[in-house]
């Protein structure tokens, strides 16, 4: 099952930083096209640019050159203040560390992310419950983050990351903090999200990811570049 537009075309892109005379080239001639509802899996090693290209796609950090377009919008020129809230409205990330206010409860942490999009309050109460009963972390709406298991944290973000139910969905080594259980539970759920017809892009090195339960396009990335883009996973089964 597939769209056949492209959701996130990358054309060109390269990334560099500078720190004084030192330039690091982080992504190099990087072309990619996600199609919608496809579910990329950005496989490389520690330091090969996953969290870089993920960041640049989220609008959050912006290419040295080359183009990023999201559904048409070319999110790498836009200026700050619109793609911030072109990414409230498109794009759910979840990361690694969860970033979550450990203060703050599970219902309260799903909430943050909706205050810019300017609901009605019981809008608001509706879409935070029925992200949180999506991840499976509604019975602990109301438990500070900060008391949450690792797996029920990841569950918390993973409905922070679906409030606003957005078209795509970026992952950075979201199970690195996750045992197996709870690595497999997240699938599960990404397996859902699928099925829901959500863009994915899953950054990571976890061999979890080579078999997915459903279909998959592995996209392996060394040194800042992608090895083969139109690799299809073998492994899929759908
Ligand atoms: N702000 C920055 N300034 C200078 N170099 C940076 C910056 N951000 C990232 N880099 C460098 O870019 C390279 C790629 O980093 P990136 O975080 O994208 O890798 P990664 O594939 O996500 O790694 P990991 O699996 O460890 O998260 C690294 O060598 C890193 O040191
Ligand atoms: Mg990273």
């Amino acid at each position: 099952m597939m769209g056949d537009s492209a959701v996130i075309v990358i054309e060109e892109l390269n990334k560099h930083f500078r720190s004084g005379e030192a330039v690091t080239q982080v992504l190099r001639d990087i072309n990619l096209q996600i199609d919608a509802g496809e579910c990329i899996v950005l496989k490389g090693v520690s330091g090969s640019g996953k969290t870089t290209l993920l960041s640049i796609i989220a609008g959050m950090d912006r290419p040295s050159s080359g183009k990023v377009l999201v559904e048409g919008e070319p999110i790498s020129k836009l200026p700050d203040l619109h793609i911030s809230h072109f990414r409230a409205r498109k794009i759910g990330m979840i990361f690694q560390h969860f970033n979550l206010f450990e203060h703050l409860t599970a219902f309260e942490n799903v909430m943050i992310p909706l205050i810019p999009v300017g609901l009605k309050m019981d809008e608001v109460n509706q879409k935070v419950t029925s992200s949180l009963k999506l991840a499976n972390i509604y019975h602990k709406a109301q438990s500070p983050a900060g008391r949450l298991s690792g797996g029920e944290k990841q569950r918390v973000a993973i409905a922070r990351a679906l409030a606003s139910d957005p078209d795509i969905i970026l992952c950075d080594e979201p199970t690195a903090n996750l045992d197996r259980e709870n690595s497999l539970k997240f699938i599960e759920i990404l397996s859902q999200l699928h099925e829901m017809g959500k863009t994915i892009v899953v950054a990571t090195h976890d061999p979890l990811f080579d078999e997915l339960p459903f279909d998959s396009r592995m996209v392996p990335i060394e040194d800042g570049s992608l090895l083969d883009g139109r690799t299809e996973n073998p492994s899929a089964k759908s």
